[in-house]
């Protein structure tokens, strides 16, 4: 393993990405991790990501005992760099111009980090101090076209590089973390997903015991997977939940249950709460209100249905690596501690009586992997391609007041977008892809008589991260295939609209 010691660069999660892709298995931990928490995983080489600090500021996290006694490779990165110059007598001059952007980097003299870039490589520059000298015993082993060190290194233990290798406007960059790993630490280890497969659920074994662990299944491949780790860690101390909020597609909640029969081998509770979100919804129009009172009714219905999952100790969700990163969640797989579940999380919040640990399985993985985790498992393709899917549902997808029959217009339409794309090859091809029932009425003609109906916009998005998209390029053949049905099947809808807006400004859902 390699250990990312985090120092609170934007891009740290990148460099756990990159290694991953490797093959290499990593672990982001905290900047100030203890030495006994580094040396459990054993790593071969160490991290120091970028960070927002200058070294010279009040409290800046420094090069700690534990990092210079593990007796391993470091690579200092941007902030990791200048620590390793800083902290070994070496000089960091805290600038006042920030270089930042596209730079070409000259490699001054042979060495492993740089071994098969040649003389010259584009980077990506992020910074505001620089090193203006490397500390004694340390090579410049590159440096950027304004002069300024970009690399430096002692030829054995510390290597530290200014440009950031692990973004992809640093080309290349790829070969260094490459050389890093394989030739200066000497990694030779595949992570794969079948190890973590079998990892993830040895660790659930022994986290769980003898106790019971409960699991909301909402059809997604995310908490797909986490349950079927957990099924396969614990078998029958498992139940999972799955809650009809009446804001699901068309035979969505029956189509799920029949594939958790089918290819789950796990107790699945459903939960028939239609009702209530539909009431809780009444006559409510604006996007938040909306979203709130979804999230106290999934409260309520896990409040109503706890007595009869009485004696669950955990509590088990997929929430993957981007999201806790995000909000600095320490329940993960491969954090030590597990927390209480607070009254906000994934599913809308859970009642705090319930005092349940927290448990995510995923908390290392990103979209794909798991995905590619779902595979292995031996999960159906319904579940593993899945596009994602907001807990608040159809709600959320309807500017205006959620109605059965508007609920019932923009199933139709949904499914015929949907059917279409599958049929056409085109649903892999997209990351995501939603009909909007929007609050419009539109003017158009059926025969001979006028009608005045409801407009119904298409939504399809390419991204990776979700955090940015663009609208995805469909074929304008399909488009009208699409349109055509939705007008001539879907009865009060005259009107279809293909939005073409990337995110940012607008967001991939409309509400
Ligand atoms: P936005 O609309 O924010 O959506 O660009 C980004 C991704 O998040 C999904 N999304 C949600 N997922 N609960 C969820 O589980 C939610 O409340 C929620 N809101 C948006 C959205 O479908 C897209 O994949």
């Amino acid at each position: 393993a390699v250990v990312v010691l985090d120092f609170g660069s934007q891009y740290s999660l990148l460099i756990a990405r990159r290694l991953r892709e490797l093959g290499v298995y990593c672990e982001l931990l905290p900047a100030d991790s203890s030495k006994e928490r580094i040396a459990e995983l054993a790593p071969k080489g160490i991290i120091l990501s970028g960070g927002p600090q200058s070294v010279y500021d009040a409290g800046a996290p420094g090069l700690s005992e534990a990092v210079r006694s593990a007796g391993v490779p470091v690579l200092g990165i941007c902030y990791g760099a200048q620590l390793i110059a800083y902290h070994q007598d070496g000089r960091v001059e805290a600038a006042e111009r920030r270089e930042f952007g596209r730079s070409t980097v000259k490699v001054l003299e042979d060495n492993l980090l740089f071994d098969g870039i040649g003389e010259s490589l584009e980077v990506w520059m992020s910074h505001t101090d620089h090193i203006l000298e490397p500390p004694p015993g340390h090579r410049v082993v590159a440096r950027s076209e304004g002069g300024l060190i970009a690399a430096m290194s002692d030829g054995a233990r510390y290597w530290g590089v200014q440009f950031h290798p692990e973004v992809a406007h640093t080309p290349l960059g790829r070969t260094i973390l490459e050389n890093f790993v394989r030739r200066i630490c000497g990694c030779v280890e595949q992570w794969s997903t079948t190890s973590f497969v079998d990892e993830t659920v040895e660790w659930l074994r022994e986290r769980i015991g003898d106790r019971r662990a409960i699991c909301a299944l909402s059809g997604g491949v995310d908490s797909g997977v986490a349950a079927a780790l957990a099924a396969r860690a614990v078998g029958d101390q498992l139940t999972c939940v799955f809650v009809d909020n009446g804001l699901l597609r068309q035979n969505e909640a029956d189509q799920c249950m029949a594939v958790f029969a089918e290819h789950l081998d796990m107790k699945v509770l459903k939960v028939d709460a239609s009702q209530k979100f539909l009431e809780a919804l009444d006559g409510v129009t604006d996007p938040e209100e909306k979203r709130r009172r979804i999230g106290r009714c999934f409260m309520e219905v896990f409040e109503e249905v706890a007595p009869s999952l009485e004696g669950a100790d955990y509590f088990i969700q997929g929430t993957t690596y981007p999201d806790v990163i995000e909000s600095a969640g320490d329940s993960g797989r491969h954090s030590a501690a597990a927390t209480k579940i607070k009254t906000h999380h994934n599913v809308g919040g859970l009642p705090d009586t319930m005092k349940l640990e927290l448990l995510d399985p995923l908390s290392f993985l990103f979209k794909d992997e798991v995905r590619a985790a779902g595979r292995v498992l031996g999960l159906p393709e319904q579940i593993v391609d899945r596009h994602p899917f907001p807990g608040p549902g159809l709600a959320v997808r309807m500017t205006g007041a959620v109605t059965p029959e508007r609920l019932e217009r923009l199933r139709r339409s949904d499914e015929i977008f949907i059917s279409e794309l599958r049929s056409a090859g085109l649903y892999q091809q997209t990351a995501q892809a939603l009909v909007v029932l929007t609050s419009d009425k539109s003017v158009g003609v059926l025969g001979d008589f006028r009608t005045y109906e409801d407009v119904v916009a298409l939504r399809a998005v390419d991204t990776e991260d979700w955090m940015t998209a663009d609208w995805s390029r469909l074929p304008y053949d399909f488009l009208a295939r699409v349109s055509n049905r939705i007008v001539n099947e879907v009865p009060g809808v005259n009107r279809v609209v293909y939005d073409i807006s990337s995110k940012p400004p607008a967001t991939v859902e409309w509400e």
